[in-house]
């Protein structure tokens, strides 16, 4: 069933839609730089003018609006607000940009859920060793503690970090995200280091000085596959799932949520192959200093980003010293599960029920937002998306189901993505939205999908539903839903 004050949102990025990426002071951040490089994303795309929600907001409130949603999610670009990332220099046009969104979703009677990181560091950070360097903790917290500040009297949803593991292993690992690193095996552990004590400086920030005044929650989102073993009863997978689970959703969650520290089994796993490697000294994992503030115990509730399932079997390393081959474990693909538009997203809806369970088990039941969640089209455009609508219709029954059957407690749904957006290294290629923008019209007209309009039926009907049968569950809605 889903409760009456359930969270039905869709969710953005500020470099994905925005654009401006040069207007009135902002600073450039390593995605700005980054795109301008050649052959770094699909075509030289970049998000210089993007969905152009910089000047357009407006037309995205009305597509908010004509969804029906009751919650949105965005970002704030960290650059935009203060363009060389220190608190010193605010650019008041920024701070404006942000006021006026955050007003109009309120007036509208639409909450917002606020990121204040979305992989969009300002350069000028990076030039000090971004991600990788101690630093970036206490100048996160600051940045955090000026968001709070000034957006929090009236944002109560906040989410620090968006994805900590694909900012350090596509950033840094695998380079194919900005900044673009290539230093296998060592630099992406740094950086999620980084982000866990940046996160849990903010959280700390939040609850000290702003929590009992501004009520409001802050989580970090993270995503997460579902993963299981290649051949169920097989010892080997079900080990190497283990570690894939460990070296994934662990990494970030099991700090946060359940020890404070790593998952032990990423730590053994990773000084093991140092050792199988001839390499001596300390473990290439970072340890938390218990001289500063503790990560566990820092989310108010689960924040997570879901959209695909994988096998898992030992395996899949390159010999030399990475991640896959530190976590010795490599994912396949079930083929009966159809591909939609990109090729890693395998359409397993009932890989989201199950994610819900082992996470409502693994970590003591918390409140769960799922903060994104969707479905890509790539080639010929489709308005009439049928397979997306179907493939939302079945998800939120999955989720039902979580709810009322595995009785998880989740909080709210936010597809990817309000808009049709640049898709990071995929450039404008890969569609995700609700509306679909064309990007060839100067103007960035916005179209609704017929999966926009099939979910703003749902709306309506869910709500009639509820409101006529107060008993009755909306997952009997969902299997008779059109
Ligand atoms: C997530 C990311 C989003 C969006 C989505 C679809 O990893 O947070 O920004 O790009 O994937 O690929």
């Amino acid at each position: 069933m889903f409760p009456r004050e359930f969270a039905w949102g869709a969710a953005t990025a500020a470099y994905q839609i925005e654009g401006g990426w040069q207007a009135d002071g902002k600073g450039p951040n390593i995605w700005d730089i980054f795109c301008h490089e050649k052959g770094r994303v699909f075509e030289e795309h970049n998000g210089d003018v993007a969905c152009n929600s910089y000047e357009l907001w407006e037309k995205d409130l009305e597509c908010i609006q004509q969804l029906g949603l009751t919650h949105y999610r965005l970002s704030l670009s960290w650059a935009r607000l203060l363009p060389d990332g220190t608190t010193p220099h605010v650019n008041q046009k920024g701070v404006q940009y942000y006021n006026k969104v955050i007003d109009d979703l309120l007036a509208c009677n639409v909450s917002p859920m606020v990121t204040l990181y979305h992989f969009d560091l300002p350069q000028a950070l990076q030039d000090q060793g971004g991600w990788k360097s101690p630093d970036i903790a206490t100048l996160f917290d600051s940045y955090a503690k000026f968001c709070f500040q000034t957006f929090g009297d009236r944002v109560k949803l906040w989410i620090t970090i968006n994805e900590p593991y694909v900012c350090a292993k596509f950033g840094h690992e695998d380079g194919i995200h900005a900044p673009g690193l290539k230093e296998p095996g060592t630099a992406a552990y740094l950086v999620g280091h980084n982000m866990l004590r940046a996160h849990a400086m903010a959280w700390h920030s939040y609850n000290s000085f702003y929590r009992t005044k501004q009520k409001g929650a802050v989580s970090l989102a993270i995503n997460s596959d579902w993963h299981e073993p290649l051949h169920a009863g097989c010892t080997e997978d079900i080990a190497a799932t283990e570690r894939y689970f460990a070296f994934t959703l662990g990494w970030f969650a099991w700090p946060v949520f359940v020890t404070g520290d790593y998952p032990e089994l990423m730590r053994s796993s990773i000084d093991a192959q140092s050792k199988k490697m001839g390499c001596s000294g300390s473990s290439r994992l970072p340890s938390f200093s218990k001289d500063e503030p503790a990560i566990l115990g820092t989310a108010d509730f689960f924040a997570l980003n879901y959209y695909t399932s994988r096998k898992v079997k030992p395996g899949g390393g390159c010999g030399k010293m990475c991640m896959v081959c530190d976590q010795d474990a490599e994912v396949v693909l079930d083929p009966s599960w159809p591909i939609c538009g990109v090729s890693w997203l395998a359409v397993v809806p009932h890989g989201l029920r199950k994610l819900l369970k082992y996470i409502k088990d693994t970590f003591n039941n918390p409140a769960v937002y799922i903060t994104e969640n969707g479905f890509s089209q790539v080639g010929p455009l489709q308005i009439e998306d049928v397979q997306r609508s179907g493939f939302y219709k079945d998800t939120i029954l999955e989720v039902a189901k979580a709810i009322q059957e595995d009785e998880v407690n989740v909080r709210g749904y936010f597809a990817w993505s309000l808009l049709d957006n640049f898709e990071w290294a995929d450039g404008f290629s890969v569609r995700f939205g609700l509306f679909h923008v064309d990007f060839a019209d100067a103007k960035r007209s916005r179209t609704i999908y017929q999966s926009g309009r099939d979910q703003q039926k749902k709306r309506c009907h869910l709500t009639c539903h509820i409101e006529k049968n107060p008993s009755k569950t909306q997952l009997s809605y969902c299997r008779h839903a059109a």
